[in-house]
């Protein structure tokens, strides 16, 4: 057993569903959560600077004495999940992986189609990932930088948003059997991604996926919390707004939240 927090963190509220999905899944466990939007979007921000962010992310995480780390963004996971995981003596999870694996298992043609931030693709983590572990997989990446500060800026169901997505995932119509959405963002987007794929294409939110492998770890360690739901205070910190995240985060997790601005 151990009580303390798992700590999340994000470059905005993307990280969000990741604790949407261990709020669902893991109901006992306690969440602290960072999210940098004042200075989100990371995708289109050189790989150095967002290796520095998410160092402070981590730094600030470690102060609360969380038992474990989820790097709840495919940006940060493809530019620094592997140097801090060497680093820190707790578990560190990304999320690219457990995508990864998922989009493997669910495809039937194998053709996978990725989303992300220009980051993420430009890195080439998921497709590298995904080949590593079958080759015999088609790997179609797009970046869709759009998507992120629509999401920021809670428009989520917007004519704008729409034509948005519309005009954003054209060259991966009727491609791709499969589709990640390689950015923890994205699954706010859900809906209307569906809708402009079509009901064939499955999506693979990888932060979902990745709660499995939190799963999986808290019972390896026997790190699981011991007490009951009601006794959990959960904080979000945010670098920006207060309300503008709490507004995202209410709606997006059911649930009044305890959230407070914080600088870095
Ligand atoms: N949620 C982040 C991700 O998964 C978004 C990164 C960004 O801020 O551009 O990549």
């Amino acid at each position: 057993m151990d009580n303390r927090p798992i700590g999340f963190l994000d470059s905005g509220v993307g990280g969000l569903t990741v604790v949407r999905e261990l709020m669902r899944q893991l109901p006992h466990e306690e969440v602290i959560y960072i999210g940098d939007s004042a200075r989100a979007p990371y995708g289109p921000r050189p790989a150095e600077q967002i290796r520095d962010y998410t160092w402070e992310l981590v730094r600030f995480l470690l102060t609360k004495d969380v038992k474990m780390i989820v790097i709840a963004c495919n940006t940060a996971t493809a530019v620094a999940w592997e140097e801090i995981k060497a680093e820190l003596s707790i578990p560190v999870l990304g999320v690219i992986l457990p995508g990864a694996s998922a989009a493997i298992k669910s495809t039937t043609n194998g053709n996978i189609g990725v989303i992300g931030t220009p980051m993420t693709v430009s890195s080439d983590t998921y497709r590298q990932k995904i080949e590593n572990l079958s080759p015999e997989m088609k790997v179609t990446s797009l970046a869709c930088p759009k998507f992120v500060p629509l999401v920021e800026s809670n428009e989520l169901t917007s004519s704008v948003t729409k034509k948005v997505v519309y005009e954003s995932l054209a060259p991966l119509k009727g491609q791709v059997d499969t589709l990640v959405l390689g950015c923890t963002h994205y699954p706010l987007l859900r809906p209307i991604i569906q809708n402009v794929m079509g009901p064939d294409v499955k999506l693979i939110d990888s932060g979902a996926e990745c709660v499995r492998d939190i799963s999986v770890l808290l019972n390896y360690f026997e790190i699981h919390h011991s007490r009951q739901e009601r006794d959990l205070h959960h904080t979000f910190y945010t670098t920006a707004n207060a309300k503008s995240f709490a507004d995202i985060a209410t709606a997006w997790l059911g649930a009044e939240l305890n959230v407070e601005h914080i600088e870095l």
